[in-house]
């Protein structure tokens, strides 16, 4: 399914000003790169790259990241500044359910991107499908929050996540070594929030 509306086009152009957001995506990456091994023959997704935070910083660590968004405004950041990423990289344009099954991957990264997602079983069941035997998922988003975390709530489908319902989605899907970790804390002026990195391997 094409995304319709572009959640994404007023935010995209000043995403990566943002120095809360950059350093959220630097801890995330650095809590991949401690727990997952990591290699420079690996080809990896990164699901909701956007602009290529995250992307950026695993960059270094692997051969290749195939960047797969539904904005093109977010996307179109990200091809701006691919020159600058450590690895090959690549861009699909796309809801994850239109590549599979085609494509299959080592592991699949994400940041901040699940809560955009209604439905997380399928969500789930899809990274595995697209990951070759013993690939990883690495996976961070919030912590369950209020509802207060987004300006606005459009396009949202989850305030957070509880950690012990991810896990049993994943176990129940086939998902093994499944492990929660505090990867970052975003500080905003009314709140604190928490943001788990989940990672898993099939
Ligand atoms: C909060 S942003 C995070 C971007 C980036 N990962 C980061 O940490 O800066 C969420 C991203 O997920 C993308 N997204 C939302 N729903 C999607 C879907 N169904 N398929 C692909 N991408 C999606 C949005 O376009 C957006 O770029």
């Amino acid at each position: 399914m094409k995304n319709t509306i572009d959640y994404f086009e007023s935010k995209s152009k000043s995403w990566d000003m943002n120095s809360s957001r950059v350093q959220n995506a630097k801890s995330i990456s650095e809590f991949i790169v401690k727990n997952i091994n990591l290699s420079k023959n690996m080809e990896i997704m990164d699901f909701g790259a956007g602009t290529g935070l995250l992307s950026y910083f695993v960059a270094p660590y692997v051969a290749k990241i195939v960047a797969l968004d539904n904005s093109p405004s977010m996307l179109k950041k990200f091809k701006e500044k691919r020159d600058e990423f450590a690895c090959a990289t690549e861009v699909l344009e796309e809801d994850l359910h239109e590549i599979y099954p085609e494509r299959k991957f080592d592991g699949i990264v994400s940041s901040m991107t699940m809560h955009h997602i209604e439905d997380i079983d399928t969500l789930l069941s899809g990274f595995y499908q697209a990951l070759h035997h013993d690939g990883f998922i690495a996976l961070a988003d919030l912590d369950k929050e209020d509802g207060s975390f987004h300006s606005s709530n459009a396009g949202v489908f989850h305030y957070g996540f509880d950690r012990e319902m991810l896990r049993e989605i994943a176990l129940k899907i086939g998902f093994k070594e499944i492990f929660f970790e505090t990867a970052s804390i975003i500080d905003k002026p009314h709140c604190k929030f928490s943001v788990f990195l989940m990672t898993a391997k099939k």
